[in-house]
């Protein structure tokens, strides 16, 4: 008999059925796939016997191999049956486990979120124009030259249209002579609308604007909300009441506001809204040291005037038999003076610090 058969029956006896207690003394799976790799891996007894089978000479190979297989083939059964037995024991502790229920609240609770602070001001501004009467419209953040400046009558050369102040878009395959440029505010909206919409109409639109703009009381993008109102024979008068009643909703009643003359292309007559300041206006006496309004008594909260008549030329409208007004406001600056906020750049930080006051 040679050596290699000699050295295969010693290591097969050696074995012996060891492998059965080793498995059946694994208690998890790991333990169980560990026992099996110290008969089958790599280093494993089986596998030194199985190396010496090269050195069985030929008329033995086939008893000799018949042999080591069944031993092998046991090795695998004893290990898959010890396997499915650990799984059933598993699922039969599982199932007898106190039941496990999903509905249960979870041990920390989860901090409840809430919309942004501009959001918020966002909306309420939006809610008290709805509840005037106006309703609300929508426009694009991508906008053309002409509705944003063209036919809100801005001169060709106004400093508002230049490359300092606007971002502009290249459209890939858009015609060449295409101007396109981020908003710079939402008056768009009253071009779009009134050319496409016939008087009487009273509209609010409120969302992002871009300018070339960075400090900390300018963002470059923010956030405006524009307001029209289009019908036969509407006054300064009517846009005083509208703003007034704003104001007073927003501030509180008896709030004071001021009109000042001021200029913008797209109206005529036009002027800046003042309101009293919301931060000394209770105080006695201590108003020139107020950091906010630097002493004024006033805070600027928005641009207005009568709609001009080539606004409404370009839109279609006939000026001789309709009139209007129109507002704009920034809603960062709403939200600076209603909580006390130093810097417009916290909004946009997403810090939850800041966030979670609110
Ligand atoms: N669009 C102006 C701005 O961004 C605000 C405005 C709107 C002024 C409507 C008058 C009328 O400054």
């Amino acid at each position: 008999m040679s050596d290699a058969v000699t050295e295969i029956e010693r290591g097969l006896a050696a074995l012996g059925e060891s492998f059965q207690k080793r498995f059946a003394e694994a208690q998890d799976e790991p333990a169980l796939r560990h026992a099996k790799a110290e008969v089958l891996g790599k280093k494993g007894d089986l596998t030194a016997v199985l190396k010496r089978m090269a050195a069985v000479p030929p008329e033995h190979k086939k008893s000799v191999g018949e042999r080591v297989n069944e031993v092998k083939a046991s090795v695998e059964r004893a290990f898959e049956e010890r396997l499915a037995a650990l799984h059933r024991a598993r699922r039969e502790a599982d199932l007898n486990a106190p039941p496990f229920d999903l509905t249960l609240p979870g041990r920390v609770p989860a901090p409840r979120g809430h919309v942004h602070p501009l959001t918020r001001v966002r909306h309420e501004i939006l809610d008290i124009f709805r509840s005037l009467g106006f309703e609300v419209a929508w426009g694009p953040e991508v906008e053309l030259w002409e509705n944003n400046f063209e036919k809100l009558a801005f001169p060709p050369d106004h400093p508002a249209t230049d490359m300092q102040d606007t971002f502009w878009v290249r459209v890939d395959g858009g015609a060449p002579d295409a101007k396109v440029l981020l908003r710079t505010h939402t008056s768009n909206v009253q071009v779009r609308e009134m050319s496409t919409r016939k008087p009487p109409m009273a509209v609010v639109s409120g969302g992002p604007v871009y300018r070339r703009d960075d400090d900390v009381t300018h963002s470059p993008m923010f956030h405006q909300i524009e307001g029209f109102l289009v019908a036969e024979r509407v006054s300064f008068a009517e846009l005083k009441g509208v703003l007034t009643a704003f104001a007073e909703r927003l501030y509180g009643e008896g709030t004071p506001v001021r009109f000042r003359p001021s200029y913008f292309p797209f109206v005529e007559p036009g002027a800046e809204v003042d309101v009293g300041c919301v931060f000394c206006r209770a105080d006695d006496g201590s108003r020139p040291a107020c950091r906010v309004c630097k002493g004024t008594g006033w805070l600027e909260i928005l641009g207005c005037g009568m709609v001009h008549p080539d606004v409404f030329r370009h839109t279609g409208i006939d000026p001789e038999t309709y009139t209007g007004f129109a507002f704009g406001l920034g809603v960062e600056r709403v939200a600076m003076l209603r909580y006390g906020i130093p810097d417009i750049r916290l909004f946009f930080e997403n810090d939850p610090r800041f966030l979670a006051q609110f």
